[in-house]
């Protein structure tokens, strides 16, 4: 059971400014130290936040598992066959969005991601692709060649029926495992929702970022991290 770390949120601090600091290297060191079993960072095509300079000094930096964010475009792909995370997460993207609105739908998206895919792949990355839970989205990501699934958890963190929506995305856990993709989930888990989802044996790492952020303003990225890795690996 594995804690990815979204860190794009001091880079947001940091473009706020559009200061050097406070780095995203930094705080990637930071929530290693703390635990973390790796570090996500979300390349967007407008660079709000993160940039190619903290990726390349990140690629050099972070000893866990660096997992790119990132859209099915050509210019990322570029950018990703260069500087080699451990593995990519496809994404969709839109303009000015605040954060990731949903999942990639691959059920109705028009580019066929196959080739895209087995490129990536070819520069020994694994690839996976961030997809609402649903069961055709599922099928379409072992279509398209995806390693692993992110299950987009966003509905579920905002859910008033929070039973409901764990045994929603338990079933499509289960699903995904057993058409052999691995299977991680992530947005809007902070320290008291993820508990529900700890029961899930099919999900093997969660993605969090902004509430690892936002409390490691108050007690440093290093704890914000190592409290969010005791929760998890309290619930095995
Ligand atoms: N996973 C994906 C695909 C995302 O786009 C984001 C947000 O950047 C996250 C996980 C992390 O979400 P949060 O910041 O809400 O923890």
């Amino acid at each position: 059971m594995g804690l990815s770390v979204n860190i794009d949120h001091v880079a947001t601090v940091r473009e706020a400014r559009k200061e050097n600091f406070p780095d995203p290297v930094y705080a990637a060191v930071e929530a290693e130290l703390g635990g973390a079993d790796g570090i996500t960072v979300h390349l967007r095509a407008d660079r709000r936040h993160i940039n190619e300079r903290d990726l390349t000094v990140l690629r050099q930096v972070v000893k866990t598992d660096l997992n790119l964010e990132m859209a099915a475009t050509a210019e990322m792909a570029g950018i990703a066959s260069d500087v080699k995370p451990d593995r990519v997460t496809l994404v969709p993207e839109a303009p000015g969005e605040v954060t990731t609105q949903g999942g990639l739908d691959l059920v109705n998206l028009k580019q066929d991601l196959k080739l895209f895919i087995s490129d990536l792949r070819r520069s020994t990355m694994r690839v996976g692709i961030f997809i609402d839970p649903d069961m055709g989205q599922i099928k379409e990501a072992v279509r398209v060649g995806a390693q692993y699934i992110e299950i987009n958890t966003n509905e579920y963190t905002k859910a008033r029926n929070v039973r409901e929506e764990t045994i929603r995305l338990a079933r499509v856990a289960k699903a995904a495992r057993r058409e052999g993709l691995g299977v991680h989930a992530g947005h809007g888990i902070d320290y008291k929702n993820i508990v529900p989802l700890l029961n899930i044996s099919e999900i093997t790492s969660y993605s969090i970022g902004f509430a690892i952020v936002a409390r490691a303003l108050f007690v440093g990225m290093r704890q914000a991290v190592s409290e969010m890795v005791g929760i998890i690996k309290g619930a095995r």
